[in-house]
């Protein structure tokens, strides 16, 4: 049976995909910051039927000593462990770069960039040690150099995550034949309370009628970006992929459709 352990899964795209995985059987570690989450998030998962076990990990990724708790936990159980997926993620305060605090930055890129660093660090070492796996990490606005007054911090983590992931890649190619495939998650705008709070829920994210405007017409709920993705990323074979929803082709699509059908996502 596979394994696959996924950070920030309490909730949204990381709870997704974690349903998703259980759906093909696999042995689904979560982990996040809070206990109590992680229990509900286990309940869940625990409704739907599979041959695998659900394992539940408390795990701060801005700790290296968390991850690598985390692989151990999970190696304990499960043996090896063949996706890893760095999920955790935080936005930014909607403000200009120079009406953020210094902690406001440091808390962002200690989560969304050495996060998910050290994540990749710790999981590709021990995945060199037992000979193979797949590790995920997850673009962002910015990573296809889009920028926004607001998210400037955010895209610049994600920007970085998009050249540490290729990099990495590249490393694996020449270095371990292979062996470790380091791929990218590209899952567009995805309905969550990411999208309306910064700062771990500290901060409230106030969204204008242009921004919503543009994420009725893009935006879609985890669920579905996660059905779509999963089973791509159980069956990739390939290194340095990058497995996209939100392309090109289908943003044309949804703005045809929403001459016909409007979402609204935000006034419930
Ligand atoms: N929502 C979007 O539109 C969108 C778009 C592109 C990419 N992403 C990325 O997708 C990922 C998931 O985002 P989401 O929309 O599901 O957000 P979310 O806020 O719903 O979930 C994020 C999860 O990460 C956890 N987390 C936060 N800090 C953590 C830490 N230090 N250690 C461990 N866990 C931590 C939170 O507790 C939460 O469960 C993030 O990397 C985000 O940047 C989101």
């Amino acid at each position: 049976m596979k394994t696959v352990v996924i950070t920030g899964s309490a909730r949204g795209f990381g709870l997704a995909m974690a349903k998703d995985f259980r759906r093909n059987n696999f042995n689904v570690v979560l982990s996040d910051i809070g206990e109590e989450n992680l229990k509900l998030a286990k309940a869940e998962l625990e409704k739907i039927a599979s041959e695998g076990e659900v394992l539940t990990a408390v795990c701060d990724v801005t700790k290296s000593a968390n991850l690598e708790a985390l692989w151990q936990k999970s190696a304990e159980k499960f043996a090896k462990i063949d996706i890893w997926i760095n999920n955790a993620g935080v936005n930014q305060p909607d403000l200009p770069v120079c009406m953020l605090k210094e902690s406001d930055i440091d808390f962002l890129l200690n989560v969304d960039l050495k996060g998910a660093i050290n994540g990749s660090r710790v999981a590709f070492r021990e995945m060199a040690k037992q000979g193979f796996g797949q590790i995920y990490n997850v673009e962002g606005y910015g990573s296809n150099d889009a920028m926004k007054t607001g998210l400037t911090i955010y895209g610049t983590a994600k920007r970085a995550i998009t050249y540490f992931t290729e990099a990495l890649a590249k490393e694996s190619e020449s270095h371990y034949g292979d062996k470790i495939l380091v791929n990218r998650l590209t899952p567009g705008i995805m309905i969550t309370n990411f999208l309306t709070s910064a700062n771990g829920g500290a901060t409230k994210v106030e969204l204008s009628d242009k921004v919503k405007k543009v994420y009725n017409i893009l935006g879609d709920y985890p669920e579905t970006i996660s059905a779509y993705v999963v089973p791509k990323m159980i069956n990739n074979k390939k290194n340095n992929a990058k497995i996209a929803w939100l392309t090109t082709a289908r943003a044309f699509g949804k703005f045809f459709k929403a001459l016909f059908k409007k979402n609204n996502y935000f006034e419930k």
